[in-house]
């Protein structure tokens, strides 16, 4: 396997890759890998000559209480988990100081996502999705990709990544893989590890939450104010879970709606604590009825 620390020897690489006709996709994440990312870099494998699988703790999304410093850091078992998907992989590592040269205070240029983190977790971490857009484009220009994968569990990161693709002309395509889920339907993320085992019992209402939404959304059910009751009484089954929103808005916009149209994709969203971990869930549902066609 092959391990890039330096963004010029990344673009070298993908440039000589490139010009041998090579299909190139990039996985970007935070290390701490687990069966999601596992999915992900199988997909990758999947669909394309040559995969690069980034490992960047990114220091521009995490706010100032957040977990940054305490984020875990398992380089070495990544390299082992990822060698055993395929020893063709390319893992791109590179340290702050080549993301941001001259230091993440002096990085002042950023990408600003609008209006699309007004909600959901955006509404709850400032500036968070711009370090997210800014980090994934620097990524882009030195993995220099034909195709990106993304986790669909990270939805919000997903609409924005894919709209900064469309506003800022990339050539890239983006692919969202399906969310992986232990058995009991906890969705794997790298801070599950934060958890009790007693909260990570009780963390089972998180997915029950947003499935339960999708399943009122394909009976009918229209009304957000009903949705998000739906999924606050199934939180409330544990008194551990510290709701920070749920949340029902439209797929593209992710703006709230309070009336779900006919075919309208929608998103059903949680945040919850369970004592100082933050976990999330989503998922994308489609009201039924068809969709007025607009004149
Ligand atoms: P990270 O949390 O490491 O996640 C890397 C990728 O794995 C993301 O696309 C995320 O959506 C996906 N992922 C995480 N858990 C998943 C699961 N259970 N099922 C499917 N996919 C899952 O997301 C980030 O890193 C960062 O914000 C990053 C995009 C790398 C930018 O710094």
């Amino acid at each position: 396997m092959k391990i890039i620390t330096s963004v010029r020897k990344m673009q070298a690489w993908a440039d000589r890759r490139r010009s041998e006709g090579r299909c190139i996709a990039l996985v970007p994440t935070m290390g701490a890998l687990h069966a999601g990312h596992d999915a992900l870099v199988r997909a990758a494998l999947a669909s394309a000559d040559d995969v690069v699988v980034s490992i960047f703790v990114n220091p521009t999304q995490f706010g100032p209480r957040e977990d940054f410093n305490a984020y875990p850091r398992h380089f070495d078992e990544d390299v082992e988990i990822l060698g055993k998907l395929s020893s063709g992989l390319a893992v791109f590592a590179p340290g702050v100081e080549e993301m941001y040269p001259g230091g993440v205070q002096a990085d002042r240029i950023s990408v600003d996502v609008g209006y699309l983190s007004r909600y959901l977790c955006g509404a709850f971490r400032q500036g968070h999705f711009e370090g997210v857009a800014t980090a994934v484009l620097k990524l882009f220009h030195a993995c220099r990709p034909h195709v990106a994968l993304f986790g669909l569990k990270d939805a919000q990161q997903f609409v924005i990544l894919s709209r900064l693709v469309r506003d800022m002309l990339l050539d890239i395509g983006m692919v969202g893989v399906p969310t992986v889920r232990a058995a009991d339907g906890l969705a794997f993320s790298s801070r599950n590890a934060y958890l009790s085992p007693g909260q990570r019992k009780a963390a089972v209402v998180v997915s029950q939450a947003v499935h339960g939404a999708e399943e009122a959304i394909g009976k009918g059910e229209q009304r957000r104010a009903a949705l998000v009751e739906i999924m606050y009484s199934i939180l409330r089954r544990e008194d551990d879970a510290r709701v920070q929103y749920a949340d029902v808005v439209d797929a593209d916009t992710l703006q709230p709606i309070e009336e779900i149209s006919p075919g309208q994709h929608v998103l059903a969203a949680v945040a919850v604590y369970f004592g100082s971990t933050r976990l999330i869930d989503s998922v994308f549902a489609q009201a039924p009825g068809a969709a007025c066609r607009k004149i």
